[in-house]
């Protein structure tokens, strides 16, 4: 009964995972491959079972197959990009993990686990061309890709104003700046105004979310690539080349695989890059700028931030306070963006009414200025009035904030339990990094429970 289970248990795992799985044994022959790979290929599982893999895949060799590499020397691959033909003519790149099986110490046979990247991979690579073609029009001026200035920034926070300071005197150097803050605190604009402010500024601004992409895929568009059999890749210059000159925004830097890390110190240090493939170095001359959304040092703590790199990165080190430390913006912030939403309208709000005020001093604002902004644009376009009242107002932010709005000696015993119950699931929902099963297991309830609660208390 048990070896049944197992056997369709297996069956079920190769045919419905969303990877391609193929596994070879020592000769090089397929054994097993499910339907995934079978698809990819324009192949039939039955004609390539007990084939070599060269007689399927002519267009790969023991140099270019991963799996080839791992049979021969036994060691286990991570994420590596390949790129074949298949029977159709098609070109397919895939990112690979293959472990090798082994008996004792011989190797028997290998499992390879592929993702089919080869559209994002397309799609990523026009994005290029298409940056470093509208780069190349120079005498489009918007085109270099920062519009935000440091007027753009909108503050009367004494905090951010020492921040700004500082900002704007490392702006005319060309010393790297790391921006730290939560999502939607303004790094971006505070990165294009600090370009806008350079020597550089009429030179290119090139930003890149390294979590945006596949890792095997980020080098390549980072680096630039030159022709070359294996990879599929082209001559195509990589975003630090066409950067040159001016300035390069790494956003979420601590999603860049480590290797990468590595090498983009080189970069720092030598001012030459080497496109994938080539032999040549090519001399940049480029100011960097990161941002990360968490704390750096807990990023090097944990492993996801190279400590060498992070010394190097952080000469200047600005961190964006989150809008909930600096509610003394928030009704500057309200009239701005009002003003800015209402331009192209007829009737436009003249004015915010104190509860709407006293609502938005009381939220926490995950989502910080981007979700104040966003607040304030929904009820802008949906104006009737003169005044931006409750009515306005998305209801789950008016609801997120109820149980706050009740005084302590004036609930009942339910409503005090409700709240009771609901500042120890936020605490510990944060504590945990808004991690629902984390959460769940810390406070010994069920996820399903956990996530019902959430939704009650409309915990964000
Ligand atoms: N101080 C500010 N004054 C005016 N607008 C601001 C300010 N800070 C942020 N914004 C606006 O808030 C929105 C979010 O800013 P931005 O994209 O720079 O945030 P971010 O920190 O890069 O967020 P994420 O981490 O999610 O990418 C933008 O529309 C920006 O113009
Ligand atoms: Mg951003």
């Amino acid at each position: 009964m048990k070896d049944v289970l197992i056997n369709k248990t297996f069956d079920i795992l190769m045919n419905h995972s969303s990877d391609g799985i193929q596994v070879l044994d020592q000769d090089g022959k397929i054994v097993l491959c499910n339907q995934k790979v079978a698809n990819l290929d324009g192949i039939d599982i039955a004609d390539v079972v007990g084939k070599h893999l060269l007689d399927i895949y002519p267009s790969l060799n023991p140099e270019t197959s991963t799996i080839l590499k791992v049979l021969e020397n036994g060691e286990l691959i991570i994420d590596a990009q390949q790129t074949f033909t298949t029977y159709m003519g098609k070109s397919i790149t895939t990112v690979n993990t293959t472990i090798p099986i082994m008996d004792g110490t011989i190797v028997i046979g290998a499992v390879e686990i592929s993702k089919n990247i080869t559209e994002v991979k397309k799609l990523s690579e026009k994005l290029v061309d298409l940056r470093s073609r509208s780069m190349s029009k120079k005498e489009n001026l918007m085109d270099h890709g920062a519009i935000y200035r440091y007027e753009d920034i909108i503050t009367e926070d004494d905090k951010m104003k020492n921040l700004l300071e500082i900002s704007k005197k490392a702006s005319l150097s060309d010393i790297p700046i790391m921006i730290y803050g939560e999502t939607g605190t303004g790094k971006e604009l505070l990165a294009q105004s600090i370009h806008n402010d350079s020597r550089r500024k009429d030179q290119a601004f090139v930003a890149q979310n390294c979590a945006a992409l596949p890792n095997t895929l980020l080098e390549g568009i980072l680096f630039g690539t030159v022709k070359g059999g294996f990879t599929g890749a082209i001559d195509r210059p990589g975003l630090l080349e066409m950067a040159d000159g001016g300035t390069m925004f790494l956003d979420e830097i601590n999603s860049m695989p480590m290797e990468l890390q590595s090498k983009l110190l080189r970069v720092l240090q030598d001012k030459h890059i080497r496109r994938i493939g080539d032999t040549k170095l090519r001399k940049v001359d480029i100011r960097i700028i990161t941002a990360i959304n968490t704390d750096p040092i807990k990023a090097v703590e944990q492993g996801s931030l190279r400590k060498d790199l992070y010394y190097r990165l952080n000469t200047v080190m600005l961190r964006l306070p989150d809008l909930k430390e600096r509610k003394g913006d928030i009704p500057l912030l309200t009239k701005y963006f009002m003003k800015k939403h209402s331009s192209n309208r007829k009737t436009c709000f003249k004015d915010v009414s104190t509860e709407v005020m006293e609502i938005f001093m009381k939220y926490p604002w995950p989502g910080n200025i981007r979700e104040l902004e966003h607040v304030i644009e929904a009820g802008v376009s949906i104006c009737d009035g003169e005044i931006f009242t409750k009515d306005y107002l998305p209801y789950n932010l008016v609801e997120s904030i109820k149980y706050e709005d009740y005084k302590e000696d004036e609930m009942t015993l339910g409503q005090k339990i409700d709240k009771y119950e609901r500042d120890i699931i936020q605490m510990s929902f944060i504590t945990n990094d808004k991690n629902v099963t984390r959460t769940a297991e810390s406070l010994g309830i069920p996820r399903q429970t956990l996530q019902y609660k959430i939704k009650k208390y409309r915990i964000l």
